[in-house]
């Protein structure tokens, strides 16, 4: 049968209720129950699902690996907020401050490991191939962040190297979820490249909208504190294209923002966000969004799929375009 979003989502959250973290030392494991049982959206193991679901009607063929690949991407948003100093998340207290930064590393660490297990579970026909993409997807996740950090400190980012930057960061996770799903379902190699596709577009879309919401969301929505990206200097594409288009006096302005080591975080996060305003980059941003949404349902229209079957994928990707959270 065809499943919907919602009868994934349950599938998906009652898999992770079962799961035992109720183990000793308590400090390991409580952390990784705290963080998966907050939620989030799901997205990733339920477009594994989806993607296998286009080919076959047991997407549940696919659950092993989708709960390890939420899971790893839960263990990356451990470490992630130690390093970019992110005190809340889905609305709630970082594992880094509810405990310490010591058992958001460690905790993060065993959860990467209990992700491999579940991956690992994949239909023994398919093994080999999905623990291939999943190791290479991890190691890429590893250099985004690296490359997000160091553009921190570099004030000559292009919008091509943030572009690189997000790819490796955020869309080879959600392109991985996506063939792994369609590699279990059956689906041809053209198909299944096409999903790693659909994946990359979407997920570039994905973290140019996070960005965006990082500055202009509502932070009851977004479950984050707004501008922390302007706090840490994050080469967004929204800083990088609002210095090439700012005049003199804006890119001075910018510049003593982006250079004080001393300053009051809710004034320097007003005092970019009012000359993000006057450049106008929110619509710029938008429009950036908007092209590999196009590029992202090209790459769906490829499929040798019906479109009756593709319905729901294409529907999500809508959802998360209209995302406030
Ligand atoms: C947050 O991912 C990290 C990014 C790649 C932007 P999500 O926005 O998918 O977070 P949750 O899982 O829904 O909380
Ligand atoms: C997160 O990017 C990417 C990974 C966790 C790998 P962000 O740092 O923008 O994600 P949020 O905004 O903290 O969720
Ligand atoms: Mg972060
Ligand atoms: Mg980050
Ligand atoms: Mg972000």
């Amino acid at each position: 049968m065809l499943y919907n979003f919602d009868q994934l989502l349950m599938l998906v959250n009652s898999e992770i209720d079962n799961i035992n973290f109720d183990k000793q030392p308590a400090g390991l494991y409580q952390p990784a129950q705290y963080a998966l049982s907050l939620g989030g959206k799901r997205v990733r193991p339920i477009l594994a699902l989806m993607a296998c679901n286009l080919y076959s009607d047991t997407p549940q063929q696919a659950m092993q690996p989708a709960i390890g690949i939420e899971i790893f991407h839960n263990f990356t948003l451990l470490h992630d907020d130690v390093m970019d100093k992110a005190d809340i998340r889905r609305g709630k207290p970082t594992v880094h401050k509810v405990w310490s930064p010591n058992t958001a590393i460690l905790s993060g660490d065993a959860m990467q490991i209990i992700a491999y297990q579940w991956v690992a579970q994949c239909p023994s026909a398919h093994l080999a191939e999905v623990i291939n993409l999943f190791s290479q997807t991890a190691l890429e996740i590893c250099e985004g962040q690296q490359y997000d950090m160091d553009f921190e400190n570099r004030d000559d980012v292009t919008v091509d190297e943030y572009l690189e930057m997000i790819r490796l960061k955020t869309a080879v996770l959600l392109a991985c979820a996506l063939k792994t799903g369609a590699i279990i379902g059956g689906a041809s190699d053209k198909d299944a490249d096409l999903l790693y596709e659909f994946g990359e577009k979407i997920g570039l879309a994905f973290q140019l909208k996070d960005d965006l919401l990082d500055v202009y969301g509502d932070p009851a929505k977004f479950g984050k504190a707004i501008g922390g990206d302007i706090t840490c200097n994050k080469k967004t594409f929204m800083l990088i294209k609002s210095l090439e288009l700012a005049n003199p006096q804006q890119k001075g302005q910018f510049e003593a923002w982006l250079n004080k080591t001393d300053f009051d975080r809710e004034e320097k996060v007003a005092a970019i966000t009012a000359l993000y305003n006057e450049v106008g980059i929110k619509a710029l941003c938008e429009e950036k969004i908007n092209e590999y949404y196009q590029q992202s349902i090209a790459a769906l229209n490829g499929l040798n799929v019906t479109s009756e079957r593709k319905a729901e994928l294409l529907s999500l990707a809508d959802k998360l375009m209209y995302r406030e959270s």
